[in-house]
This record gives structure tokens, C-alpha cells and sequence, in this order.
């Protein structure tokens, strides 16, 4: 089943024909909220709104560990997140999608493993490829059905906010290659990754990172929002195709 998490500018999806709620119990501690069952485009799917569905939790006091175990122990075959980014990058402009190939995490003080605390071992993962590289077309595919368009790839910074960058931690994130900014890809992806469940990120970029082109002298967040409610319409259309195309896909497995 798909599992969908949306962040700002996409706390519901109109297009998902629920069926229940369920707040889900897990060993982490209290998920962002309960998860939202139901079919997009006649598929099962569920979503789950990562700052909460009153837009309460900041991108560094999400319990991102009891939100990716609740959507895999859900059974979660695959997970997209849905996030909203700065461009670094000249060419991204805002309301652009993107669907990105690459971290940096400059993210602290997270619980970012499952493998620590009593009786664990000690576990290494690989973590060359953070997004998987399936999913990630699966995206990309659905995007182009629709005729959106989306950027593919990209270097993801995840940074920890809820602050938004100076134009100088802006300029060094360049300087280390990131392409797009943003507060919560990091640990999500890597807790999927110990799961087991396929990662890819949809990120929509909201503002010109601090000190670029139109946040040169500071980022409008009344802007923001105008771009991210028309960008989450664009978003929506490429998530019914991708759940399409995704059931498909479970359904092979079954
Ligand atoms: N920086 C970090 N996170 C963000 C930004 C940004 O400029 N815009 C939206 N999320």
C-alpha cells in the first residue's frame, strides 16, 4: 500500500476516499497524528500529515521514527513524502517540483535510528542511494502522465529549522552542492531505509533560498503560501497516477 506524508501545504488529500482513522500505538512514542486510510483512484492508501493536522509540530520535534514505523507496520509498501523546499539552485524556481536523488544532513539532536537502546546490536546500513531509485521514477513517470513537470534529481539539504538559513549558510550549503533546502527529509529517509520500505521524496519549492533572486533582502512567507496552494494542486494530480501505478505494482507482488 502507498503511504503518503504530507508537510506544509498538505495536511489532507482531497483525493483520497477514506475509510477509517487510526491512531497507531508504537514502541517510539505518539505518531504526528492518526493515519488516514482509504483509495485514491480505486488503490489503497493511506497518509499521514507530518506537522500534525492542525500544523502543531516543527520540523525538529516530529517523531519521525513512530511515523515511518506506524505507516510500515501499517503495511506501507512504499512511502512518498510530500515537502515543501528553498531552491538553491538558479533554475529552481518556486512553485517547481522536484524530485530529488541525494542528502546532506545537517540535521542535530534527532532520534535518527531504530537501532539503538537495550539489547540492539549495533547496525550499519548502507545509505549510498537514500531515495529509492524505483520509486523515484514511479514519481517521475506518474509526474510526466499527468504532464506535470518535474526536476529530476537533485542534492536535498536537510537543515535543522524550524529557522529558515542566513544567505551565508545558504552560500556554504551551495558550496557543499546542495540544489534545494529543507527541514524534514532527514531522518525520515533513513528510518524508511532500516525498514526496508522504498523512499522517495516530491518536493515542492515554496521560496528562493535566503539571499537569492526575490529573498535576496528576506523570504515573504505570504508568498509561500500562494505558491504552495497552487503547487499541492500539481502534487495531488501526480499522486492519483502514482498511486495507480503503484497499486499496480503491489498488486504483481500479492
Ligand atoms: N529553507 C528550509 N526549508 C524550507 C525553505 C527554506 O528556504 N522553504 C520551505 N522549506
Amino acid at each position: 500500500m502507498l503511504g503518503i506524508i504530507g508537510g506544509s501545504g498538505l495536511t489532507q488529500l482531497s483525493n483520497l476516499d477514506v475509510s477509517h482513522r487510526e491512531v497507531v500505538r508504537t514502541p517510539y512514542g505518539e505518531p504526528s497524528g492518526a493515519i488516514t486510510f482509504g483509495q485514491i483512484c480505486g488503490k489503497p492508501a493511506m497518509f499521514l500529515a507530518r506537522h500534525g493536522y492542525g500544523h502543531t509540530i516543527p520540523p525538529h520535534e516530529v517523531n519521525y521514527r513512530a511515523n515511518i514505523w506506524a505507516m510500515w507496520n501499517k503495511g506501507a509498501t512504499g512511502i512518498v513524502s510530500v515537502a515543501s523546499v528553498g531552491g538553491i539552485r538558479a533554475d529552481l524556481a518556486p512553485g517547481d517540483i522536484v524530485v530529488p536523488s541525494q542528502i546532506i544532513d545537517y540535521t542535530w539532536g534527532r532520534k535518527s535510528t531504530f537501532h539503538e537502546g537495550d539489547g540492539c546490536t549495533v547496525t550499519h546500513i548502507d545509505f549510498t542511494e537514500p531515495y529509492d531509485r524505483a520509486l523515484c521514477q514511479m514519481v517521475l513517470l506518474a509526474a510526466s502522465d499527468v504532464g506535470v513537470p518535474a526536476h529530476a534529481g537533485g542534492i536535498y539539504a536537510a537543515t535543522q529549522g524550524p529557522r529558515l538559513e542566513t544567505a551565508a549558510e545558504i552560500n556554504r550549503l551551495e558550496r557543499d552542492g546542495a540544489d534545494l533546502v529543507g527541514m524534514t527529509g532527514m531522518p525520515e529517509a533513513v528510518l524508511a531505509r532500516e525498514l526496508g520500505v522504498p523512499y522517495a521524496a516530491i518536493n515542492v519549492i515554496a521560496n528562493y533560498a535566503a539571499g537569492r533572486a526575490d529573498s535576496r533582502d528576506g523570504i515573504s512567507f505570504e508568498a509561500i503560501e500562494g505558491v504552495l496552494r497552487e503547487s499541492m494542486q500539481r502534487v495531488r494530480l501526480v499522486i492519483d497516477r502514482l498511486a495507480a501505478c503503484h497499486g499496480e505494482v503491489d498488486s504483481l507482488a500479492d
